[in-house]
């Protein structure tokens, strides 16, 4: 099974490069993947807008200082103006780039509306926005999500699942990310809590 779809791996190889900070490349081929799963039970939403701007909402990551961008998210953000530049920066590159592989006008005002403001809002702005920004926390869930988190944060696998369910959770905006990061939750806590049950 193939991540991108075929017609889509020009512009990754064109947009890697600017995911290459903060683990984000693969953070972002989860969260396309994790779209894709979405995109099943939303049909009416425009697929190819998600999985853009899904793509390339992280890109303006690259144009932040390496030693700040580690402070500048999470709960106890130092540089709130960074969380917000790199979205603007992020709408500056993925304009660049969608432009670059001829995607319309239209096209591209639709996936860098979502880009912009995809951290700095936490509303549902439209189906689209939803989707995107449920798919870029359910990222979290993933066995790379739970390890990364825990390394940025320093903290243990345990702590991170508590933050998952109490704090990420009631932030999910569509009924089937909810369930889906239930599911990956479950799993989690089932690694991690087997040995108690089993003879030893
Ligand atoms: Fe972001
Ligand atoms: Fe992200």
């Amino acid at each position: 099974m193939e991540i991108l779809n075929a017609s889509h791996v020009a512009i990754w190889n064109s947009a890697k490069h600017h995911l290459d900070v903060r683990d984000n490349d693969v953070h972002t081929l989860h969260s396309y993947q994790l779209v894709k799963l979405l995109l099943q039970w939303y049909p009416e939403a425009a697929e190819e807008v998600c999985l853009l701007a899904m793509m390339l909402h992280d890109t303006g990551w690259s144009k932040i200082p390496v030693d700040k961008i580690l402070k500048a998210f999470g709960p106890n953000n130092q540089y709130p103006e960074l969380t917000r530049a790199h979205e603007l920066h992020g709408v500056e590159i993925a304009s660049a780039l969608l432009k670059q592989h001829g995607y319309s006008r239209e096209f591209i005002a639709q996936a860098t509306a979502i880009i912009d403001g995809h951290d700095t809002t936490a509303d549902a702005r439209s189906l689209e926005d939803s989707i995107v920004k449920d798919a870029d926390k359910l990222w979290r869930y993933t066995p790379h999500g739970i390890t990364t988190i825990g390394k940025w944060f320093d903290i243990g696998k345990a702590e991170v699942l508590e933050i998952l369910d109490g704090h990420v959770l009631p932030k999910l905006l569509t009924a089937q990310g909810k369930w889906l990061a239930k599911s990956l939750l479950e799993i989690a806590y089932t690694e991690m809590n087997a040995g108690k049950l089993i003879k030893q």
